[in-house]
């Protein structure tokens, strides 16, 4: 619950609506997945397809079909309700190149803001039919189970990932990340989402994402700290409006984060 008593939300309630949702507007991509797609370019030079698009008409008009005070923000369609005091921002399709090359590591990502405070988290994986979601307080579910953080405490037993390592090494975290790369065991590019998903459920121990937008992240911090990891900025902020994002198991963020700093 918020702790405003003028905004009582069950996040129990919030938390299931959101599951159900993604899960919906998975199906509606899973009709495309696999499919010969003609993906278009975005004016930042992503792609978009009738999918993405598809999968978030239909995740704005479930939510404003039960919420219709609440505010949506979506990567394809943009704001609705601005100003609300709950706020869904969603990703119809994070993880696109993986989705048009029929690679099932994609997800639809769906975090709820309370005045401001990340409240849920939904990632959901239509292809591999995981689903991790979290409610602040309340903890972090796989699949309906408990997801629990891994506790690897050292560099050298752990696994590290990110999205495009060439993003990284061309911006400013470039050399701090390939000094990290060289100091734990393995290093993998299973990326997008579903990094910070195999950090949330113990499969992987940090994940860097250098370039993050709102709906990239929204779901991320909840979900993870209520696995019992940290997140946060690649600057240490706890914040998905930061432009970047470092999950991790907790214990070997303080090494993430400085290792990242030591390049700026
Ligand atoms: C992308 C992913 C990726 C991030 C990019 C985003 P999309 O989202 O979140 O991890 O590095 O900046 O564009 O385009 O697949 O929804
Ligand atoms: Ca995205
Ligand atoms: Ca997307």
């Amino acid at each position: 619950m918020s702790g405003n008593p003028a905004i009582h939300h069950d996040l129990a309630d919030l938390r299931r609506a959101a599951e159900d949702l993604a899960r919906q507007a998975g199906e509606i991509t899973l009709r495309y997945f696999g499919q010969r797609l003609a993906p278009e370019s975005k004016s930042d030079g992503t792609p978009v397809t009738r999918a993405d698009r598809e999968a978030e008409t239909a995740l704005r008009e479930g939510i404003l079909s039960r919420y219709p005070d609440h505010g949506v923000l979506g990567e394809e369609f943009g704001a609705t309700n601005e100003g609300a005091r709950v706020r869904w921002i969603v990703d119809p399709i994070d993880g696109t190149r993986s989705f048009i090359r029929g690679v099932p590591l994609y997800g639809v990502l769906i975090g709820i803001e309370i005045d401001g405070d990340p409240a849920v988290g939904v990632a959901h994986f239509p292809a591999l039919e995981e689903t991790v979601s979290a409610a602040a307080g309340r903890g972090c579910l796989w699949n309906g189970r408990p997801a629990r953080v891994s506790t690897v405490d050292r560099l050298e037993d752990a696994l590290l990932l990110t999205t495009d390592p060439e993003v990284l090494a061309a911006g400013p975290y470039g050399s701090g990340y390939a000094r990290l790369q060289s100091s734990v065991r393995y290093a993998r590019t299973w990326g997008d989402c579903y990094g910070h998903a195999l950090v949330a459920t113990g499969r992987a121990e940090i994940m860097i994402d250098p370039i993050l937008a709102a709906w990239d992240a929204a779901p991320l911090l909840t979900i993870v700290t209520e696995a019992g990891g940290s997140y946060t900025t690649a600057t240490g902020e706890p914040s998905i409006h930061g432009g970047s994002g470092v999950s991790s198991n907790g214990l070997l963020h303080p090494a993430a984060l400085d290792a990242l700093s030591a390049s700026v």
